[in-house]
């Protein structure tokens, strides 16, 4: 660069800045997306008051659900997309149908594939403006899918209507149709943490588990006493409310790992096929707050918080004050006692919990021990996983006998490493492989396979339990 490029940049630069200080005279001209607004409403659409309302990203699919039935009672009803580049998904409504400079115009429609429950999914309006009347007068609602990663957190519904009032009707009938018309409503769903980490995360369907109480070994009167809390209260719902009882209820399944405790969660979602179930575990546990509202929002619901300890110490949403383990007992809380909301609580760790469940007291009403089996459980446990088996009773007996102080899941490998040992041998299953594998998972050898497994009593073992 010699001097003359130097001067010339420096002048560049001026004249820059100063284009930038002087204030832009230009008037925004209708765009050809506003004149197809201003053809439908009848008056300049830009002059006309937008009312904006969030909705939830994982709700993006009820929202289109509900537009598609409130905009078909019009015949005239009209979609359409929006052309004009990138800008179109950062530049407000107003400013679409108006602009200094740039020419938004209809386009084609943006549609996203969005799950509609486990293993379906629909295709669905991401970025689309509905041309329809609402009661006799003419409304645009445009439609935008959230766009986390260009900090659109949320789904956004603009509603363009000249006549006072109608916008908020609309709004309200549009979240009346959107519950009704719900794609989670009675499914089960889980949050799973988006990539970039500080979302809402997304939702995922689960397929509604099957699990009766023939296959689930407790001791007596357990299963009973949750199924009576969890799903008896529901059951009784109007009666109960009808005496001014309360529906909301905790339940808290507390027991060592491998005891039953997600097979009974398992259980109690088989056995609720109508209610929705929102389902935390791990990472997706500091979805708490969401999946509250969420639960309110589809009640009857079940609200699942899974292996709460995990999470015991930690911060949480946004690194908050408070740990996560009192966010989720907090949200326990925000919801009126008259909703038909079970949460359920699992913890191979109570002792970690009752210091924190003593200072918020009143969230859980039942709380049950998922115990170890006994001999007799055990006994139990082993006839349930070997019920396919021509394994003999005697032999059955006897691996109950042996087993003592092993988890229920070990009872279930056992009869699995039976099964292998027999295939892998090429003979058929007999009561000697039984033994040998029992041998096999309770001797020395198999220290570490022991305690991954669940048998008690090893020196220094279960080092991931403590
Ligand atoms: N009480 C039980 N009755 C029958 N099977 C059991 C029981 N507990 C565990 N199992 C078997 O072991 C598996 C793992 O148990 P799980 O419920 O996940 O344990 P937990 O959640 O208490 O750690 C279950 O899917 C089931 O096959
Ligand atoms: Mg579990």
């Amino acid at each position: 660069m010699d001097s003359n490029d130097r001067a010339l940049v420096a002048d560049l630069q001026r004249l820059v800045r100063r284009l930038n200080e002087l204030p832009d005279t230009r008037e925004p001209q209708e765009t050809r997306l506003g004149a197809l607004v201003r053809e439908h409403l009848g008056v300049a659409a830009h002059t006309v008051p937008v009312t904006s309302e969030k909705v939830s990203a994982h709700r993006l699919a009820d929202a289109d659900i509900a537009l598609g039935v409130i905009a078909s009672e019009d015949p005239d009803a009209r979609l359409v997309g929006v052309a004009g580049g990138m800008e179109r998904h950062h530049e407000d409504t107003q400013s679409l149908l108006a602009h200094r400079y740039s020419g938004f115009a209809p386009g084609p429609v943006e549609y996203v594939t969005t799950p509609v429950g486990p293993g379906a999914s629909r295709e669905t309006v991401a970025f689309g403006l509905h041309l329809f009347r609402f009661e006799g007068a003419a409304v645009a609602v445009l439609v935008r899918n959230a766009m986390p990663m260009h900090g659109r957190e949320a789904v956004t519904l603009d509603v363009v209507a000249a006549q006072e009032g109608v916008a908020g009707r609309l709004l309200r009938r549009m979240h009346e149709e959107m519950n009704e018309h719900s794609v989670i409503r009675g499914n089960v769903v889980s949050f799973t943490a988006d990539e970039y980490g500080h979302g809402l995360g997304s939702l995922t369907f689960l397929p509604r588990p099957s699990v009766g109480v023939d296959d689930i070994v407790l001791p007596d009167g357990v299963l009973d006493g949750i199924r009576a809390h969890v799903i008896g209260i529901g059951e009784q719902a109007a009666a109960l409310l009808a005496y001014g009882q309360h529906l909301k209820r905790g339940v808290l399944l507390y027991g060592p790992p491998g005891t039953g405790k997600t097979l009974t969660v398992e259980h109690l979602l088989s056995a609720t096929p109508s209610r929705t179930a929102i389902l935390l575990q791990g990472g997706s546990l500091r979805f708490v707050a969401e999946a509250a509202r969420l639960a309110r929002t589809m009640t009857p619901a079940m609200l699942i918080f899974e292996d709460v300890d995990l999470v015991a110490t930690e911060r949480g949403m946004f690194g908050g004050p408070q740990p996560l383990l009192f966010e989720i007992l907090d949200a326990l809380d925000g919801v009126g006692g008259d909703a038909d909301i079970a949460f359920l609580m699992t913890t191979n760790r109570a002792d970690i919990l009752e210091p924190a469940l003593a200072q918020r007291p009143g969230r859980v009403d039942h709380a049950a021990e998922i115990p170890l089996p006994d001999a007799s459980a055990r006994r139990a446990l082993l006839a349930l996983h070997a019920r396919d088996t021509p394994l003999s009773s005697a032999a059955l007996d006897e691996a109950a006998e042996r087993a003592e102080g092993v988890t229920a899941s070990f009872t279930k490998e056992l009869v699995r490493r039976a099964a292998l040992r027999a295939a892998l041998a090429g003979e058929p299953l007999s009561d000697a492989h039984l033994e040998n594998a029992l041998d096999e998972m309770l001797g020395a050898a198999a220290a570490l396979t022991r305690s991954l497994v669940g048998a008690a009593g090893e020196p220094g073992g279960e080092p991931f339990s403590s």
